[in-house]
């Protein structure tokens, strides 16, 4: 079906009366960039930039954002707001009882899951705060080898995280993002001109701003796409569930569009944070995922006030992990309370313990247990996707194939069994226009364009490519 050109009102919606919701539209926007900037913008984006390039890879992943997170981030929040309901309750509201269902729970497991290994990784950011005035010697390596360290950590960013949502959709997650999220900006600004005012800086600001098309192959394309989807939270419901907590009046389209702006600002911040500093000391920025751990608080050291600097940039780190651990919990929990029938407090209690069951492992495969860290014993000499940690191995099945799998059936869904001219209706329900040649152009993009560009992404996360001998 077409999308059609009238401006019907959009059908009646499923929710419930009682169902939370943001008290203003900045308040979405800012827990759902909140839940968008996270560990993916500041630690992982540069890092990737970094591998893949720098600047022209920067422009591939600009495109991705544009043509096709941008209609697919669409999308979620339509189906969110049109069902209000979590992932699961979504589907079946608008498909009825179908195996699409199964998308929906795939997309909780998965924020399940990425919460346990995420919620260990912020738990290092949250101890390196500390770590460089209590122990500056200790290396990364050290550092996450160090059970005393690193289970307190990864159990008390739990902690905070539990205690956000315990709070509620207005009164825990919206208010906590419209405090940290300003703080975060403030926060890089200041780092940003410490960074680009060191001698030297302008090197790293050319390896990030120059690009430099020879670099760009299929594989750097993958991986624009990859942290595209990651870092706006898309493929597993995220916004789906924020969307739900949406009220019928807003406009989608520019809450998205705000959304999409931030998250993509703050990560291109991030690399104008990290380059120049890199290039000044001259440290190498291929580093890896140890970039922002092992190059950046050696950098911190050498400079005027690093120590404060340092304090400042791990304290953001922090605060951007947190609101994003905050809606990858809100997922499962929106799930549990609609579906189980259970309370807010029980639902948090019984996701942060499912949390810390799989992330004890996560945290102990870092140095701490040879079991854990080399599974080739389980998974084969060549791991999954080349990880064989287990840590590594969760972000790969999760965070790489399942959001990719995810995103690619939801898109389908959206596309094809709920139709782009409902989902259509439901963005264009809000205040504010969605023109009904707009409208036909996003049901194009989210019927053929997107599905078939994450096909290629899913494939490549399978290997399948180089199974079949493909861009090598
Ligand atoms: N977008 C978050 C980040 O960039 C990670 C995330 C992925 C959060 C999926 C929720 C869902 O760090």
């Amino acid at each position: 079906m077409e999308p059609t050109t009238t401006s019907d009102p959009a059908p009646a919606h499923t929710g419930d009366q009682s169902r939370e919701q943001w008290s203003s539209k900045i308040g979405f926007v800012l827990a759902a960039a909140g839940s968008a900037i996270g560990l993916g913008n500041i630690w992982r984006f540069p890092y990737v930039t970094g591998e893949n390039g720098g600047a022209a890879f920067v422009i591939v992943y600009l495109a991705c954002i544009a043509l096709i997170c941008l209609p697919y981030l669409l999308a979620e929040l339509a189906l969110g707001r049109h069902s209000q309901k979590n992932p699961v309750g979504a589907i079946r509201a608008v498909a009825g009882r179908t195996p699409w269902v199964i998308v929906g729970g795939l997309g909780i497991l998965t924020g399940l899951f990425i919460l346990s290994y995420y919620g260990v990784i912020a738990g290092w950011t949250f101890g390196y705060i500390f770590k460089n005035v209590a122990s500056p010697d200790t290396t990364f390596t050290e550092f996450i080898a160090t059970p005393w360290l690193v289970l307190p950590l990864f159990v008390l960013f739990l902690g905070f995280t539990a205690a956000i949502v315990q709070g509620g959709v207005e009164d825990g997650i919206e208010r906590a993002a419209k405090v940290l999220m300003p703080i975060l900006l403030v926060l890089m600004l200041l780092v940003i001109v410490r960074g680009v005012t060191l001698e030297g800086a302008s090197a790293g600001l050319s390896f990030y701003l120059n690009p430099d098309f020879s670099k760009i192959g299929s594989e750097a394309i993958v991986a624009a796409l990859g942290q595209a989807f990651f870092s706006l939270s898309l493929g597993m419901g995220a916004m789906v569930t924020y969307g739900s907590y949406l009220p019928e009046e807003e406009n989608l389209l520019s809450a998205g569009g705000w959304v999409a702006l931030f998250d993509t600002s703050i990560a291109l911040l991030a690399g104008l944070m990290i380059f120049p500093a890199v290039f000044a000391l001259d440290a190498d920025p291929q580093a890896g995922p140890t970039l922002v751990f092992d190059v950046l608080p050696g950098l911190f050291q050498q400079m005027p006030l690093g120590t404060v600097v340092g304090m400042l940039f791990f304290l953001l780190l922090s605060v951007a992990a947190l609101t994003s651990t905050v809606s990858l919990m809100e997922v499962v929990v929106s799930y549990c309370m609609d579906e189980q029938q259970w309370s807010r407090s029980k639902s948090v209690a019984v996701v942060t313990g499912a949390a810390f069951v799989f992330g004890f492992p996560a945290a102990l495969s870092q140095g701490i247990s040879p079991a854990l860290g080399d599974m080739s014993w389980l998974v084969g000499e060549g791991g999954v996707l080349g990880a064989t940690d287990f840590l590594g191995i969760m972000d790969k099945i999760w965070g790489d194939i399942s959001l990719a799998l995810g995103a690619l059936l939801l898109c389908v869904f959206v596309g094809w069994v709920w139709s782009t001219a409902d989902a259509a209706m439901e963005i264009r329900s809000g205040e504010g226009a969605f023109a009904p040649g707009t409208a036909r152009l996003w049901g194009a993009f989210v019927r053929y364009v997107c599905p078939l560009v994450i096909l290629v992404v899913v494939l490549n996360a399978f290997d399948l490519f180089s199974y079949f001998g493909l861009f090598d």
